[in-house]
């Protein structure tokens, strides 16, 4: 049979499902050593990782190329169509902020706001629940910059632990809107296909996440 493929976010989220897969007893070191190679063995060879970006992981888990996929939820609600969402991995953890200058009242007046964001689904969203008009500007990293040029108004993005925003001299303006974490995602025809292959790996990283948390 073919192995089962699971897509990993390149980066933390990779790093720290490695982590959780080496506990839960998957020999990782091809992904360790893994150079620039994209597809790498785990274990016994019945699993295969696939790293890359969030939102494509998305797009190979949806299409079925990759059965499972470690993504956050950040990335699965801006990007998020028809997968199942099979657990909450606990890492990863961070909130959605709408963030502004120092002294600025966002909220004050009459004209209207410019956002600047990586997720202008989320945002868009989030100010129609609030029932107002915004503008919305994508920027595809260090959004921060974007009101410090005068680009934007304020910008939503991830805050982990808030030093990015501190050190720019921005403030949260609001952080409710939705709380973040790594998100273990399946194809669904997978889930019905190798159910007992799934089942078992999504067990044995939920009872190690159980312990590291
Ligand atoms: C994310 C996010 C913030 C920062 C928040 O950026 O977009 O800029 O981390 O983290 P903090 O609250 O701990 O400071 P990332 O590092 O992913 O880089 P990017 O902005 O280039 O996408």
């Amino acid at each position: 049979m073919k192995p089962l493929r699971i897509a990993l976010t390149k980066g933390r989220l990779e790093k720290d499902t490695v982590k959780l897969l080496e506990a839960a007893g998957f020999d990782c070191t091809a992904v360790r050593e893994k150079g620039r190679r994209l597809i790498l063995p785990i274990g016994d060879g019945n699993i295969e990782v696939v790293l890359a970006k969030a939102a494509d992981v998305i797009t190979y888990v949806e299409n079925g190329v990759c059965d499972l996929g470690v993504v956050g939820k950040d990335t699965i609600m801006e990007n998020g169509r028809s997968f199942y969402e099979i657990l909450d991995l606990g890492f990863g953890k961070c909130r959605f902020a709408l963030a502004g200058k120092k002294g600025f009242d966002f909220f004050s007046g009459y004209d209207e706001r410019t956002i600047a964001t990586k997720y202008p689904n989320v945002t868009r969203t989030f100010f129609e629940g609030k029932g107002m008009d915004i503008r919305v500007i994508k920027i595809e990293g260090s959004v921060e910059l974007a009101p410090l040029l005068g680009l934007a108004d304020a910008i939503v993005d991830i805050v982990e632990t808030g030093s990015t925003l501190k050190e720019n001299g921005l403030v949260i303006i609001e952080d409710n809107v939705a709380p973040i974490s790594a998100r273990l995602i399946a194809n669904s025809a997978s889930l019905k296909l190798r159910k007992a292959e799934i089942e078992e790996l999504a067990y044995k990283m939920e009872e190690e996440r159980k312990k590291m948390q």
